[in-house]
């Protein structure tokens, strides 16, 4: 929890709360579909960074079960609604984002690469890009033709990261202001 509040200050997930957080993380910890790895820098130290996904199928049925948390995260803050990047967020969850978005690659045959995060004070020492090799060594290239990412386009280290490490920029997503990424799983390295 205190790692991802430092990870992703300022974010609309952060922003709704400790409550949502706490819902979003041990959705994904417990999930059985869903892929969730951490970084340890030392045998018994604390957690510097992880990452975590699902199918593309999934993101939906994520979004509705945490349906609950994020209405109170919104009426617990509602400022959070004065921000335009968050209006639209939210406007897609509630449609249903993949559901709407005509340029989506196929749910079915995709992983979707939901968050990746390191603490601000292992920033720059390759934890990042090594969660993102892990990442794409548990996603199962018979079972998944892609990984996808969305991404703020003014998030310019994490797209240095993902264009650093072989993921191909696709364009923008409909009605948002995020970049799609994706990378042909089995691919790692090349
Ligand atoms: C994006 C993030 C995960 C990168 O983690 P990191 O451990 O610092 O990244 P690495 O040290 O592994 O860097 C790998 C590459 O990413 C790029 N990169 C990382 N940070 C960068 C920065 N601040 N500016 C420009 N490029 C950067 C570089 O290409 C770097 O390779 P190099 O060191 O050979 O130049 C980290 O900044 C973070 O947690 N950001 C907040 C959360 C977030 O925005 N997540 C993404 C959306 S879900």
């Amino acid at each position: 929890m205190p790692l991802h509040r430092a990870a992703f200050r300022g974010s609309m997930g952060v922003g709704l709360g400790a409550r949502y957080t706490r819902a979003l993380l041990r959705h994904y910890v417990a999930c059985d579909a869903c892929l969730f790895l951490v970084s340890v820098p030392h045998r018994s130290g604390p957690v510097d960074g992880y990452v975590f996904g699902a199918p593309l199928r999934h993101l939906g049925e994520i979004d509705r079960r945490l349906a609950v948390p994020s209405a109170v995260g919104m009426a617990t803050h509602p400022w959070l609604l004065a921000r335009r990047a968050v209006l639209a967020e939210a406007w897609n969850r509630v449609r249903g984002h993949h559901a709407v978005d005509t340029t989506a690659p196929d749910p079915a045959t995709t992983f979707a690469l939901v968050g990746i995060g390191v603490d601000p004070t292992a920033r720059g020492r390759g934890v990042g890009r090594a969660l993102l090799a892990g990442f794409e060594q548990h996603v199962d290239p018979d079972a998944y033709a892609a990984c996808e990412l969305t991404v703020y386009e003014d998030n310019v280290a994490a797209r240095a990261l993902y264009e650093s490490t072989g993921w191909r920029c696709v364009g923008p997503v409909p009605g948002a202001r995020t970049l799609r990424y994706l990378r042909i799983p089995g691919a790692c390295g090349q």
